[in-house]
C-alpha cells in the first residue's frame, strides 16, 4: 500500500493508504477530501487541484502540457500544484504529503 497524508485548508492531517495504481483523486475522495473531479480525469476541469508538498514535488512524475494548461485556470495555483486525477499512486511516492487548497473547498455546495 502507498501512504498519503492529506492536509486540509484548516491544517488537519488525514492519513490515507491506497493500492498502487489508484489515482490520488480517488483516494482523496474516499477520504472525504473536497475534490470534485468533475471531468473524471479528462483534464477538462481543475476541480481536482491539489498542492503537492514542496519536499515531494520532484518525486511525482511531471505534468504533461495539457495538465499545465488546465492548472493555469485553477484557483489558488502554486508552483507545486497538480491535478490529482493525473497522479497515480506508486511505491516511489509512498509517504506523499498533499495539501488541499482552500479554494477547492469553497466550490463545494455553493
Ligand atoms: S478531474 Fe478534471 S482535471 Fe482532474
Amino acid at each position: 500500500m502507498v501512504r498519503v497524508t492529506f492536509v486540509t485548508p484548516q491544517g488537519e492531517k488525514i492519513a490515507a493508504e491506497g493500492e498502487a495504481g489508484t489515482r490520488l483523486l480517488e483516494l482523496g475522495q474516499a477520504k472525504g477530501m473536497p475534490l470534485e473531479g468533475t471531468c473524471e480525469g479528462q483534464m477538462a476541469c481543475s476541480t481536482c487541484h491539489v498542492v503537492i508538498d514542496p519536499d515531494w514535488f520532484a518525486k511525482v512524475p511531471p505534468a504533461v502540457d495539457d495538465e499545465e494548461d488546465m492548472l493555469d485556470l485553477a484557483a489558488g495555483v502554486t508552483r507545486t500544484s497538480r491535478l490529482s486525477c493525473q497522479i497515480e499512486l506508486t511505491e516511489a511516492i509512498d509517504g506523499l504529503i498533499v495539501h488541499i487548497p482552500a479554494e477547492a473547498r469553497d466550490m463545494q455546495g455553493r
